[in-house]
C-alpha cells in the first residue's frame, strides 16, 4: 500500500504506526490527532526508528484532516479511553462525536478508503460508521476479535506450556464481557484445545479473556492495553495488504449472517485486498448460538443509545 492514516495518537495509535512501519506495510503512514505535539511527536519518534529497524515508511504527523487524501486504509483509534470500573459502553456518548468529525474527514478526502474501527465501543462505533457513511460494508468494519483470540491463545500457551504458535483460537460476538469463544475451533497443532486442558481450567481461561481489557486496565490503572491491540491491527492491516485472504474475527455489518441484522459484531471474516472479502457462515450449536444472541443483544442495548444520541 502507499498510504495508510491513523486517527488517534494515543498508545494504540502509535503502537499501530509503530508496528505497520516495522513490517514495511506501506510508503506513508500519516498519524493524526486533535494534539498536534503528540501526532507530531510520536510520527517522529517513529520515523527515527527507521534506520534500526530497517524500514522506508515515512511516518507525518498532523491534526489536518486533509492529510487523509487517498489513503487506501483509515484506522482510527481515536476516543477517550475508559477508566479502571468503567466498560467499553460508559465511553460511547464522548466517543461518537469524535468518531463523527473523524468520519466526515473520511467522505471528504478519502471516500475510496478501508475504515478500520478500534475506538470502543467497536461494535457500536463500527454500525455507526456504517450508517453513516452509507458505503459497502466490505470497507467498514472494526478489529476485536483477534484480539480478544490472541489473549485466550497466550492463556492456554500459559496453561499448557506449549508454543503460541501452535494455537489457534476463535472469538466471535461483541467486544466485551459477552464475547463467545468458540471452544470446539480452538486448537493445538490441530488437535482440540480439549485433549490438554480440562473443562474447569478452560472456564476460567474463557472468563480470562473476557476480562482481558480489563485485568490490564486494572493493573495499568492509567492506561488500556496498547500493544496487543495494536499488534492485532496490524495482523488485519497485513492480511489485507497482502491480500491473504486470511480468515479472522472482524466487526462486520451483518446482513441476516448468523440470525442477526442491522447490526455489527464479531464474526469469522475473510479479508483480503477489498477489505472483507466475505463472511463466513459457521454452524453454531444450540449453545453457541445462544450465547452469541446473548452478545448480541447486549450490543443492541448500545444501539439503543446511540439512536438516542443521534436523533
Ligand atoms: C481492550 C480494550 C482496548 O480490550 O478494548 O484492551
Amino acid at each position: 500500500m502507499n498510504k495508510i492514516t491513523i486517527v488517534g495518537a494515543g498508545r494504540v495509535g502509535e503502537s499501530t504506526a509503530q508496528f505497520l512501519a516495522a513490517k514495511n506495510l506501506c510508503r506513508e503512514i500519516i498519524l493524526l490527532d486533535i494534539n498536534e505535539g503528540a501526532a507530531r511527536g510520536a510520527a517522529l519518534d517513529i520515523q527515527e526508528v527507521a534506520p534500526l529497524f530497517e524500514y522506508d515508511t515515512r511516518v507525518i504527523g498532523s491534526t489536518d484532516h486533509a492529510l487523509m487524501v487517498d489513503s487506501e486504509l483509515i484506522i482510527i483509534t481515536a476516543g477517550l479511553p475508559r477508566k479502571p470500573g468503567m466498560s467499553r459502553s460508559d465511553v460511547l456518548s464522548s466517543n461518537i462525536p469524535i468518531i463523527d468529525s473523524i468520519v466526515d474527514g473520511a467522505m471528504k478526502y478519502a471516500p475510496d478508503a478501508i475504515l478500520l474501527f478500534v475506538t470502543n465501543p467497536v461494535d457500536v462505533i463500527t454500525y455507526y460508521a456504517n450508517l453513516k457513511t452509507g458505503w459497502p460494508r466490505h470497507r467498514v468494519f472494526g478489529q476485536a476479535g483477534v484480539l480478544d483470540s490472541s489473549r485466550m491463545a497466550s492463556f492456554i500457551a500459559m496453561e499448557t506450556g506449549f508454543s503460541s504458535m501452535d494455537i489457534r483460537t476463535m472469538v466471535l460476538g461483541g467486544h466485551g464481557d459477552t464475547m463467545v469463544p468458540m471452544l470446539r475451533y480452538c486448537t493445538i497443532a490441530g488437535i482440540p484445545v480439549d485433549t490438554f486442558i480440562a473443562e474447569d481450567r478452560l472456564a476460567a481461561i474463557v472468563e480470562r479473556t473476557r476480562n482481558g481489557g480489563a485485568e490490564i486496565l486494572a493493573l495499568r490503572q492509567n492506561s488500556s492495553a496498547y500493544d496487543a491491540p495494536a499488534a492485532s491491527v496490524a495482523e488485519m492491516v497485513d492480511a489485507i495488504v497482502h491480500n491473504r485472504n486470511r480468515i479472522l474475527p472482524t466487526v462486520c455489518l451483518l446482513d441476516g449472517e448468523y440470525g442477526h441484522s442491522d447490526i455489527a459484531i464479531g464474526v469469522p471474516a475473510v479479508l483480503g485486498h477489498n477489505g472483507v472479502e466475505s463472511i463466513i457462515q459457521l454452524d453454531m450449536n444450540e449453545a453457541e448460538q445462544a450465547m452469541f444472541d446473548h452478545s448480541a443483544a447486549l450490543v443492541r442495548k448500545d444501539l439503543d443509545v446511540l439512536k438516542s444520541l443521534k436523533p
